[in-house]
């Protein structure tokens, strides 16, 4: 059974999607926040999932808060964590400390659109698809070795709400996907690469 610990900051429907996918051999071990009002907290506590909140802003340093953040998430022995909409920018400490076990969903097709706004920044940019990226963690923002990624169409008239909509859909399927490869141990990091076999016939059925 691998553990798993699940860090959200606000609504938790990425997180929500991992723990209805019941993921053979694993366990929802924790879900975390820096938001102590995070919506996704209450969502699993009534399932009795542990639950807890750090609040960022009582700590002074970034690397502050991520120490006292490692300290929590470390006490559930980890296999995996798991960033689900976790909107803090991580320590350069934080994220050697997990290398090879921190997944994040970020939504854009990486490497376009690092940060925030990706949907207003595309649909400025006049992008005719959106969509999602899951990858390994590593210091460098939005980057890392890419899991997998999801396309949606933007279409004429789209608002950014209407293609987050359209790309949390997607972001639904791949990310609890995703935590079952890497349970599964599919998932193989060559580089800045990732090999995994079911990918290459989940992509081909998501683009078709
Ligand atoms: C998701 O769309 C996720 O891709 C995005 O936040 C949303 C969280 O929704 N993540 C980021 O922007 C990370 N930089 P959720 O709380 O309902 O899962």
């Amino acid at each position: 059974m691998k553990n798993i610990v699940i860090l959200i900051s606000g609504r938790g429907s990425n997180m929500q999607a991992i723990v209805n996918a019941n993921i053979p051999n694993a366990r929802i071990a924790a879900v975390l926040s820096n938001n102590e009002q995070a919506a996704g907290l209450a969502w699993a506590a009534e399932r009795g999932i542990a639950t807890e909140s750090i609040n960022h802003k009582a700590f002074d340093s970034r690397l502050a808060f991520d120490r006292a953040m490692m300290d929590k998430i470390d006490a559930y022995q980890p296999d995996l964590v798991v960033l689900a909409g976790f909107m803090r920018i991580l320590t350069p400490e934080f994220c050697t400390h997990y290398e090879g076990r921190l997944i994040n969903i970020h939504p854009s097709i990486l490497p376009s659109f690092t940060g925030l706004h990706t949907h207003e920044r595309a649909l400025e940019a006049g992008c005719r698809v959106a969509g999602c990226t899951i990858h390994f963690v590593t210091a460098e923002l939005d980057c890392g070795p890419i899991i997998s990624q999801g396309i949606v169409p933007i279409l004429d008239g789209d608002s950014a709400d209407d293609i987050a909509a359209r790309v949390l859909t997607v972001e639904h399927q791949l990310f609890p996907q995703a935590v079952e490869d890497f349970v599964a141990g599919r998932l193989q990091i060559h580089g800045n690469r990732v090999l995994n076999e079911a990918f290459s016939a989940e992509g081909q059925s998501l683009l078709a």
